[in-house]
């Protein structure tokens, strides 16, 4: 389990997307499937990637309360995800809910990641939007320990923080890290980066990688690039 690239595949479209995997002839890469591709397209777009041999990281980051987000994640369940997400914010409850709803009649289930703190949140809108008035990095642990006692499997998390959460909920749980770019690279609207090279270093059991690979002009060889940083 771990150390792999998930390419977070942010199209608008079923046709934009298979565009792009369709340069993927040898291994088949972990995508991540957002939001924006989800609505767009629905549920058969899960499927059809599937199909074609991709692991799935679908990422929807559920919060409600504990009834619709177990009643939710059974649903997703049945599509067949390798990984998927919910709002730690939506207390211990909520993700136990989730963790069982998830969980198949088989006892099998895919990964579940907690979002701590969204990364657009600084300590300011915290403060002032959300009434938090705690340290942003305590906050962030305290809702990583929360997951991981909720039985969780793992946080999203900027690559700055894994080597903290690992110490906080051991070297077991596992981090999920954007906000990854080339030494080289464009460092686009990210603001705190590091490199596939550094991510492995400090201990992220998995990067997700958008742009340097979607909007690079050989995505084949980014992705590889990106492998071979990583994963070596
Ligand atoms: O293109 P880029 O590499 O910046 O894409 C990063 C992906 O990770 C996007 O899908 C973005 O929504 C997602 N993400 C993030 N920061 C978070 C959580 C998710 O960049 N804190």
């Amino acid at each position: 389990m771990g150390k792999d690239v998930i390419i977070a595949c942010d199209f608008d479209s079923a046709e934009k997307t298979f565009a792009f995997l369709d340069k993927f002839t040898g291994r088949k890469p972990f995508v991540k499937i957002g939001m924006e591709l989800y609505y767009a397209e629905g549920p058969s777009i899960v499927r059809e990637i599937k199909k074609r041999g991709h692991k799935i990281f679908l990422d929807l980051k559920l919060h409600d309360i504990p009834n619709t987000v177990k009643k939710s994640m059974a649903v997703l369940s049945r599509l067949d995800v390798d990984m998927t997400n919910l709002h730690a914010a939506g207390t211990i409850r909520m993700m136990e809910g989730a963790l069982e709803g998830l969980t198949r009649p088989d006892g099998t289930r895919p990964l579940l990641i907690a979002v701590t703190q969204l990364t657009s949140t600084d300590q300011e809108s915290m403060e002032k939007d959300l009434l938090i008035e705690k340290p942003i990095a305590d906050v962030v642990m305290h809702y990583a320990h929360n997951a991981k006692v909720a039985g969780l499997d793992g946080v999203v998390c900027s690559p700055l923080e894994a080597g903290k959460v690992h110490d906080t909920c051991g070297e077991k749980f596992l981090t999920v890290t954007p906000g990854v770019r080339f030494a080289d690279g464009d460092i686009g609207d990210q603001k705190r980066v590091m490199t596939p090279a550094e991510a492995k270093k400090i201990g992220s059991d998995y990067i997700v990688v958008g742009r340097p690979i979607t909007a690079a002009e050989d995505p084949v060889a980014a992705y590889e690039r990106c492998v071979r940083e990583f994963c070596d």
